[in-house]
């Protein structure tokens, strides 16, 4: 293309960071603290992260959420951080935490106030963008409170633009709760956008926003993905079957893996969810596709959980992973063809959750309990594939 052609098709600024080429993990604090929150719970939750193994694991964002500032800017327009609940300010959280490894998320919005009454970013895209950056913040969760009925494409990228300008890599995760179809301006504007309203700590809120993020998978890949809400496993409001349907379900959808519970009391079996690196790798796979539906697709069907809802995935390599859930209450049994997902002959298949490995070409899960899910990886033996 010549010059001068060149500067009349010029590309839309699009986002261009360089981060989030497969999905962010990490921790954040709204799922369980809310806006009880101080310097000591991040240092605890980073600490933990390390403790834990699960930073080696990939969980390195340790995010603040909302209410972490002072009500007002100060007299020269600036964000101030509450010198109460961080009395080392912002910089002092992010060294405390680079110097362990991990890195520090904030929080605002693209509003006038955030969800609680805080200062919002909206017109003060630069001025924030640039005290981010000077805090050494990672990463920034942009919500949308108080948004002034503003389109969304007038509120976030402002933002993106500001954090670029900085020169500091700075994670974009758009939080505008589905609204103004952001899978579609989502991918040039930030590394994540919410699809849905926000999760709760229930097995209908996660079922909801899982369904709903199913429908927009061709709009995820490397760079930007999908974003079904944080974790709740470990909070409490659901059983562990239905913890590890949560936690496999985003992790084959290219979900985002952000713990939301308290990482100071988290027991064993959370860890044991959390950790499995089987799952966790299929989230991480450097390939980037968004598992799709194949099977008992229809709302109707989460609904009543009469039919096996399978979803299917490519991974780097070759392989492809399967996930067979059981949204319904009675004991599933279901045999799966591997032809209808184009393996022929035998195919070593490997449960990522019992580890169990077996050779064949169908797979039969039988007794499959109420609100659970089996997750397969499968390596095709044959050479014609
Ligand atoms: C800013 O955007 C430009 C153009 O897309 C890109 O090359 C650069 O890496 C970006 N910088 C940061 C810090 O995101
Ligand atoms: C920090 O917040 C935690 C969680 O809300 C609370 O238990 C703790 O007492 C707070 N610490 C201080 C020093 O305020
Ligand atoms: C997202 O945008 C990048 C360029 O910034 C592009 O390479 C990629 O294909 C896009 N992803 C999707 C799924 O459209
Ligand atoms: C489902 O199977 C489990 C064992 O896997 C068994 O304990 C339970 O009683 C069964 N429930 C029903 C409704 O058959």
């Amino acid at each position: 293309m010549s010059l001068l052609l060149c500067l009349f098709f010029s590309p839309a600024l699009s986002l261009n960071n360089g981060l989030g080429r497969t999905p962010q993990m990490g921790w954040n604090s709204w799922n369980h603290f809310g806006c009880n929150i101080n310097e000591t719970v991040f240092q605890i939750a980073g600490q933990q992260l390390i403790e834990t193994g699960l930073s080696k694991l990939g969980y390195i964002y340790v995010n603040i959420d909302d209410c972490w500032s002072l009500k007002s800017r100060d007299a020269n327009g600036q964000i101030v951080p509450d010198p109460i609940k961080f009395p080392n300010g912002i910089t002092g959280l992010a060294s405390y935490l680079h110097n362990i490894g991990l890195k520090l998320g904030i929080y605002s919005d693209a509003g006038t106030e955030t969800c609680q009454g805080y200062p919002g970013s909206l017109g003060h895209e630069v001025t924030d963008a640039n005290s981010f950056a000077s805090w050494n913040v990672d990463y920034l969760k942009y919500d949308n409170c108080y948004n002034e009925n503003i389109p969304a494409l007038k509120r976030y990228p402002p933002m993106r633009d500001a954090l670029n300008a900085t020169n500091r890599e700075i994670f974009y995760s758009i939080c505008n709760w589905g609204q103004e179809n952001p899978w579609v301006w989502g991918n040039a504007t930030g590394n994540s956008w919410r699809t849905t309203q926000d999760i709760s700590d229930h097995w209908s809120s996660m079922m909801i926003n899982f369904y709903m993020n199913s429908r927009y998978a061709k709009y995820a890949g490397p760079g930007g993905w999908n974003d079904p809400d944080m974790l709740e496993v470990g909070n409490g409001g659901m059983t562990f079957n239905e913890y590890v349907t949560h936690f496999s379900l985003w992790a084959m959808v290219k979900a985002p893996l952000i713990i939301g519970c308290d990482m100071g009391t988290i027991s064993q079996s959370t860890l044991s969810i959390l950790n499995n690196a089987d799952i966790i790798a299929l989230n991480q796979d450097p390939l980037g596709v968004q598992a799709e539906c194949i099977n008992g697709c229809d709302y109707a069907n989460y609904i009543s959980g009469a039919q096996a809802n399978v979803f299917v995935v490519p991974l780097a390599g070759g392989d492809k992973a399967v996930s067979i859930t059981n949204w319904g209450t009675y004991n599933m049994t279901y045999t799966f063809d591997l032809t209808k997902i184009g393996v022929t002959g035998q195919a070593t298949i490997k449960d990522l959750w019992t580890k169990e490995v077996q050779t064949s070409n169908a797979i039969h899960v039988t007794g499959l309990q109420k609100h659970s899910v089996k997750v397969y990886r499968i390596t095709s033996n044959s050479l014609d594939i």
